[in-house]
């Protein structure tokens, strides 16, 4: 595996393997690699010829009272793992290689920004979709790969890429979990012995959330009170949002009439931890029981 530090020589790299007609995929990451991201490089080592993966834990997304210094980090790891899953190229840059000190541009996102995570952490989207279109014009993918864990940003990137169309195809990979249902995260490290076994009451809540859609469910806030009585139970647990919204627009719903994502926000202790629920309305001749 290629360890590029230089944005040139990166974007180099990215034009030469495009003139030998190499598909080019790529995954962002702030690294400290589990399974999620490591599930991300496995699908475009199966899709792609060169697989790109970026280790960057980028200042703008971070505001001034959040973990940047303390994000966890471990770069030698990290270079193993994604090298014994076939990357290609791994793009890990100095900030200075990123933001020139004299940075004034950045992509804003409106509406998908507001709700949810937007609402809570003014700005970090605009430090998200600002360094993704970097990457992209950085590293030149055909497709770049973005988890549904985190599915605000997804749907943020999504809007981006069709707004300033860049031409590329984004792949939607699902949430991979620990056995116990717990969201893999790298901030999943933050969490004491106690608010690690107490985080199983996010997945927990979302699967008695789930039954109750399929067994027909359709009112918002009677799911939405479901997640949130399950989540009050645990005494480690403080919510930050419990919200119903819309799968495309982000928009909170009252009844589910389209596709939706019931998406949570919670801390434990320092660490706050995100999860969701895609709600699949499906046609009624294959409706589920
Ligand atoms: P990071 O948190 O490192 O996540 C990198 C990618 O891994 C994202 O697409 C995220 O959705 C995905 N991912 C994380 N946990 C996952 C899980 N349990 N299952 C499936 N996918 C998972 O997200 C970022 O970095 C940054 O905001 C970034 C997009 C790199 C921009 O800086």
């Amino acid at each position: 595996m290629r360890i590029v530090r230089e944005t040139r020589a990166m974007q180099q790299a990215a034009e030469s393997a495009r003139h030998s007609s190499k598909t080019l995929g790529l995954v962002p990451t702030m690294g400290f690699f589990h399974e999620g991201h490591l599930s991300l490089m496995r699908r475009a080592r199966a899709e792609c010829d060169l697989v790109i993966v970026t280790l960057f834990v980028n200042p703008t997304q971070f505001a001034p009272n959040e973990d940047l210094s303390g994000y966890p980090r471990d770069f030698e790891t990290d270079c193993r793992l994604a090298e014994a899953e076939g990357v290609d190229l791994m793009y890990a840059p100095a900030n200075a290689e990123v933001y020139a000190p004299d940075h004034a541009t950045f992509v804003d996102v409106e509406r998908l920004a507001t709700t949810l995570c937007g609402a809570s952490r003014p700005g970090h989207f605009r430090g998200v979709a600002t360094v993704v279109a970097k990457l992209f014009n950085i590293c030149k993918p055909h497709k770049a790969y973005f988890g549904m864990k985190d599915y605000q940003q997804l749907r943020i990137i999504e809007a981006m890429v069709k707004d300033l169309n860049f031409d590329l195809d984004i792949v939607r990979c699902p949430i991979v979990r620990e056995p116990d249902g717990v969201a893999m995260s790298s901030r999943n490290s933050y969490l004491s012995a106690d608010e690690r076994r107490a985080a199983v009451v996010l997945r927990r809540s979302l699967i008695h959330a789930e039954e109750s859609f399929r067994a027909g469910e359709r009112d918002a806030e009677k799911l939405k009170s479901k997640v949130r009585a399950e989540i009050g139970i645990e005494p480690l647990a403080q919510p930050d949002y419990i919200e119903l919204v819309d799968a495309d627009d982000l928009q909170p719903r009252i009844i589910i009439e389209r596709d939706s994502v019931l998406a949570v926000a919670v801390r434990f202790g320092k660490a706050r931890l995100i999860d969701n629920l895609y709600l699949q309305l499906l046609t009624t001749g294959d409706r589920v029981a």
